[in-house]
């Protein structure tokens, strides 16, 4: 027969670890003096970052970002499509590429080291991204800045070519720059594209209205799960807690 005072340090001693974890593994909502840079916050201040927000997302990029900026010395650069560059894409665009390729494609626009705009204007390329590596592929970005203008430079992928004119953030150890299109990786056109084996067509085989047809199958099963896992903890952390209230 166990004691109740021994019983109930049983049950302290479980909920005080279970705080421990889940305070661990999720932000709390603690004060947060000097909060840490995080990349979402950024962007979604501006509001025309819905789409890259949602990729960043979807890829758990976005954490990543925050784990290695506050983990580096080099600090690092985000190059950020508007809403605007994504739906001047061609319709299908995304949804022709596989999850992988989201990964890349989101990795392609981070590189692991800080520039300022004047660094850009003389970096050597190509520059490496997240994604450099990858695949075996350069995955590498290019900068050009014209010979008459200062303060003007463009990045390059062999694909698309776009100014940079505005720095969403522009202090170390995190430079966010906006481009007007989304960065399109070479890498993807040179190798033989992953063919995602469309269904069987039904009759004739006349292939319909193009695109439209994918729909936004892509979800990350492990983030949500472990969304639903952290969300289920809380829960659990304050039935005990609101128990433990009522009974001490
Ligand atoms: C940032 O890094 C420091 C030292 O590496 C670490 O102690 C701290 O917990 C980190 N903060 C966040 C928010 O990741
Ligand atoms: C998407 O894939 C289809 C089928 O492979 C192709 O016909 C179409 O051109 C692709 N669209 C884009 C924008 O790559
Ligand atoms: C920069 O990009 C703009 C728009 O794509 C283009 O007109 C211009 O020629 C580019 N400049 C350089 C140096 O590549
Ligand atoms: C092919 O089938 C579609 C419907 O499945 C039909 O609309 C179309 O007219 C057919 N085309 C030919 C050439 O039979
Ligand atoms: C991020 O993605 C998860 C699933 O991966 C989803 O549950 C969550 O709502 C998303 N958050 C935002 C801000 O889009």
């Amino acid at each position: 027969m166990a004691s109740p005072p021994c019983r109930i340090s049983l049950l302290l001693l479980s909920l005080f670890s279970l705080l421990l974890f889940s305070a661990n593994s999720q932000s709390a909502p603690a004060p947060a003096p000097s909060g840490p840079i995080d990349i979402v916050a950024i962007l979604q201040k501006s509001g025309q970052y819905t789409s890259f927000l949602r990729l960043l997302n979807e890829t758990q990029a976005a954490e990543q970002i925050n784990n290695q900026v506050n983990n580096s010395r080099d600090g690092m650069t985000v190059f950020a499509p508007t809403d605007n560059a994504f739906s001047n894409l061609p319709s299908g665009t995304l949804n022709n590429l596989t999850f992988q390729q989201h990964v890349q494609l989101v990795l392609y626009h981070i590189c692991p080291k800080y520039y300022s705009m004047e660094n850009l204007q003389t970096v050597s390329n190509p520059v490496r991204t997240q994604a450099s590596g990858q695949d075996g592929g350069v995955y590498g970005l290019y900068f050009y800045g014209p010979a008459g203008q200062s303060n003007q430079v463009n990045v390059s992928t062999g694909i698309v070519n776009v100014p940079i004119y505005n720095a969403v953030r522009k202090d170390f150890p995190l430079a966010v720059y906006e481009v007007s299109k989304v960065l399109l990786p070479r890498e993807f056109y040179e190798a033989p594209a992953p063919v995602n084996s469309p269904p069987p067509p039904r009759g004739n085989g006349t292939v319909g209205s193009g695109g439209a047809a994918s729909a936004p199958a892509t979800g990350s099963p492990a983030g949500s799960g472990s969304g639903k896992m952290s969300v289920g903890f809380g829960l659990v952390v304050s039935v005990i807690s609101l128990w433990m209230g009522l009974f001490l």
